[in-house]
């Protein structure tokens, strides 16, 4: 897969690079010695082993970048630090991001929370903290505010205030805080901050000079200067938004001097600053030789290393980089930070982060171009037929091919009311991209869902994913009990057809099992879907919503139905067989996954035991084994081909992981004082019995309706009671209740005007 942006390296030698610098005009220094980097360093009264300083990114490896020997670790955020050490220093950054509009009060709120995190990072362990004057944070946009008014606004002593007023709070708070400023130096767009007033692609100083004066009057002991530079504009912004270090117009070297010499003269101006140098990504395995010359010869306290330090978190105890293991500049951890994933290195840690970058690009549309150019735009196209919604699939991506993304959102959304969630959960291979014929012919269908999944992105980002509402009432009203997919697949089907809507759900939530059970990182942003969806209805007051509203059987739902003109029950399936005795040890897995998404839970025993069957099992085993057990077995009495399993066979070569099929759990063994301490199993082929010691059961065998609903399900549909959804078909995908509540209302429909 291609990578947007990324220039393979030229460069083999230091002597390639001293040429190159040559060639272009520049004075980078480069020492064929790193020792520099490896000498202790004082820097805010410390002395620290090394000159090495992890730049902030909003990582996980701070473990790994002090195993690694990095003196300094500036942390993106104040998460929790590693135990204090004499031989490093922890900052944390506080960066909170500068709403729209804020008036002087609001900003004097902003700057008592400043103070509070600042306080509240201090207790937590860290050495100092970092008011961030980078990427958009309130103290950045501030300094640039030159027509605010008010007093934040405006001389540069009025722009200044805010931070300033922060760092003498703090330090008045707890002196013996490490003060330090992330500063752009050289905010190169119009109106930034140390930009020349007639020509933003030119620095100015003046103001910058003042301000870091300021700064080191404040106490400030640590100033790590970055810049933008001017040529990253327009459609090249876009991949790479928040790099300050590369430009496809300048060179990367061009680039790097720029911010040496600006970070030189600020440090030579401030003397009492200890100086970070930085910018090296680009020059791979030569970074930590750019470095140690700057330190050798320039004013700098310590150099720092942001993606060579993601990349390559044991860089500080190398005196030479090896090129196979360094940062290669490809911008994929600034793409996954853009797009809100955790952020890695794709390259050097691909094994966990590479999975993240193909969820990521899957979506995006040189990728999906290329993929769903293979459509063959099928006559009675077999995608169409296996998916359960009928989506006319080849006219949607005929329609987004030829550039017409409008038309091909009107498609899927007149077919599916909740296409992201649908793209997210259903079984792929069962469904459209499983009957897609690329599928037989190549291995791998037209990526249709991960269309799916980008229109309906694009849609809920632009205010398009809502339901249109028919302009006139029709009159007559509809109960839905249950707002899982089918309930909501009817509600959509209902209202766009003029009914007034009753939605009433058992829980906190709507969204059924999608939204209280399948953990986030799978279901996604179903609350937003959900409430996008339902909006337009909810503001012509045509659907009114009742949470921790059940309602069963008896005089309440037949009050319900005497109150409209049909009640359709999508109250799916929550009940879960059990060996008996519940309790702590032994869980249904719909309440531990619920537990887990409502936060109640964060972690499991050593040793857990799922009882498989169901659709629920996948989930249960595969969130244990991230949550603290080191074994765990599925349980199943049937033979593995009979499971119902959707995640990949390799899952089970985990370790830790075993695949206990065809034993069947008979019941449980516990201690005179009740607490469960095994569980007895036989073997259906063998017959061989066992008692297996346990820490914990969850029991995922399968789910059955509420048999209170049975009586109802033969009721004719005469007296206007319909069903839908897993109360009828058990629980299938995501895409099948949609359609299944949208048949159950076109009857609905049909029966009530013939
Ligand atoms: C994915 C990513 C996230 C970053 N997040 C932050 C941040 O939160 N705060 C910050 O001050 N700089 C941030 N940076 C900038 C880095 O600290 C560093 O200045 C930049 O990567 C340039 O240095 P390099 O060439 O050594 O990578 C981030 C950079 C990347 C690549
Ligand atoms: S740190 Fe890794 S993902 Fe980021 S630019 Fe470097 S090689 Fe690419």
């Amino acid at each position: 897969m291609e990578i947007p942006g990324y220039e393979p390296f030229y460069l083999e030698t230091l002597a390639d690079l001293r040429a190159e610098i040559t060639r272009l005009g520049l004075s980078i220094p480069v020492s064929d010695s790193t020792d520099s980097l490896f000498q202790p360093r004082q820097i805010a009264g410390r002395t620290l082993p090394n000159g090495f300083c992890a730049q902030p990114i909003a990582s996980r490896h701070h473990q790994n970048l002090a195993d690694g020997g990095f003196s300094l670790i500036w942390y993106a955020e104040p998460t929790t630090p590693l135990p204090p050490s004499r031989d490093r220093i922890q900052i944390a950054q506080l960066a909170p991001p500068c709403p729209e509009e804020l008036d002087d009060d609001a900003v004097e709120s902003q700057l008592d929370a400043l103070v509070e995190s600042a306080k509240s990072a201090t207790l937590a362990g860290f050495d100092g903290v970092d008011i961030s004057c980078h990427r958009g944070t309130l103290a950045q946009k501030l300094l640039a505010a030159h027509q605010r008014p008010g007093r934040f606004g405006g001389s540069l002593e009025n722009r200044m205030r805010f931070l300033l007023e922060a760092l003498r709070r703090i330090r008045e708070a707890n002196p013996d805080t490490i003060l330090a400023v992330r500063l752009n130096a050289f905010h190169a767009c119009a109106g930034g901050f140390g930009v020349d007033s007639e020509d933003f692609r030119k620095p100015d100083l003046t103001e910058p000079l003042a301000l870091t004066r300021a700064l080191e009057a404040a106490g400030v002991s640590i100033l790590n200067p970055a810049i933008n530079h001017p040529n990253l504009r327009g459609p090249e912004r876009q991949n790479h938004p928040l790099s300050d270090s590369e430009s496809p117009h300048d060179h990367p070297l061009v680039a790097l001097q720029r911010l040496i010499r600006l970070s030189e003269d600020l440090a030579k101006a401030t003397p009492g600053l200890s100086v970070i140098a930085g910018g090296f990504g680009w020059l791979r395995d030569f970074a930590p030789h750019v470095a140690a010359a700057l330190l050798e010869s320039g004013p700098f306290a310590m150099a720092g290393f942001g993606r060579g330090a993601l990349a390559f978190p044991s860089g500080a105890s190398f005196r030479k980089w090896p090129r196979e293991l360094v940062c290669i500049d490809c911008g994929a951890c600034n793409a996954l930070e853009a797009t809100k994933n955790s952020v890695g290195c794709v390259i050097r840690d691909g094994a966990t982060y590479g999975p993240i970058y193909q969820g990521m690009r899957r979506t995006e549309e040189d990728v999906l171009r290329e993929g769903l150019s293979r459509c063959h735009f099928c006559e009675a196209a077999p995608c169409v037929s296996a998916d359960p919604l009928r989506t006319p699939i080849p006219e949607m991506i005929a329609a987004w091919l030829k550039g017409d993304p409008e038309t091909a959102r009107q498609i899927l959304f007149s077919a599916n009311p909740l296409p992201g969630l649908a793209s997210r959960l259903s079984p792929a291979w069962m469904e459209a991209e499983g009957a897609c014929i690329e599928t037989s012919l190549g291995g791998v269908s037209v990526p249709i869902l991960d269309l799916q999944a980008s229109i309906a992105w694009e849609a809920l980002q632009s205010g398009k994913a809502g339901l249109a509402i028919s302009e006139k009432a029709n009159g007559r009203s509809v109960a839905i009990i249950g707002s899982g997919p089918a309930g909501l697949g009817a509600a959509a089907f209902l209202l766009e057809k003029g009914y007034a809507v009753q939605l009433h759900e058992k829980s906190q939530v709507l969204g059924g099992m999608p939204s209280r059970v399948i953990p986030s990182r799978r279901a996604g942003p179903i609350d937003l879907e959900i409430q996008a969806l339902l909006d337009p209805a909810l503001k012509a007051n045509r659907l009114s919503v009742f949470l921790e509203n059940e309602i069963l059987p008896g005089p309440g739902f037949e009050n319900l139905r005497r109150s409209v003109d049909a009640v359709l029950v999508c109250a799916g399936v929550w009940r879960e067989p059990t060996l008996g005795g519940r309790g702590n040890a032994i869980l249904g897995a719909l309440e531990f996954l619920e537990s887990f998404k409502s936060g109640n839970r964060t972690s499991v025993p050593d040793r857990v035991a799922i009882l498989a069957g169901g659709d629920c099992a996948m989930e249960s085993a595969r969130l244990s084994r991230e949550s603290g057990a080191s074994q765990v077995y599925v349980i199943f009495e049937g033979e593995r081909s009979a499971l119902h399993w959707h995640m990949p066979e390799s899952w089970f070569a985990t370790p830790g992981v075993h695949a206990m099929m065809e034993w069947e759990p008979l019941r449980y063994e516990r201690d005179p004082g009740g607490e469960l301490r095994g569980l007895h199993l036989r073997h259906s082929t063998l017959g061989t019995s066992a008692l297996m010691e346990i820490d914990m059961v969850i029991e995922a065998m399968g789910l059955d309706p509420d048999p209170r609903w049975d009586f109802q399900t033969s009721q004719p549909e005469s007296q206007g009671i319909y069903f839908a959804g897993g109360i009828l078909n058990g629980g299938t995908s995501v895409a099948s209740c949609l359609a299944e509540g949208r048949a159950a209302a076109a009857k609905i429909h049909a029966d009530l005007f013939p």
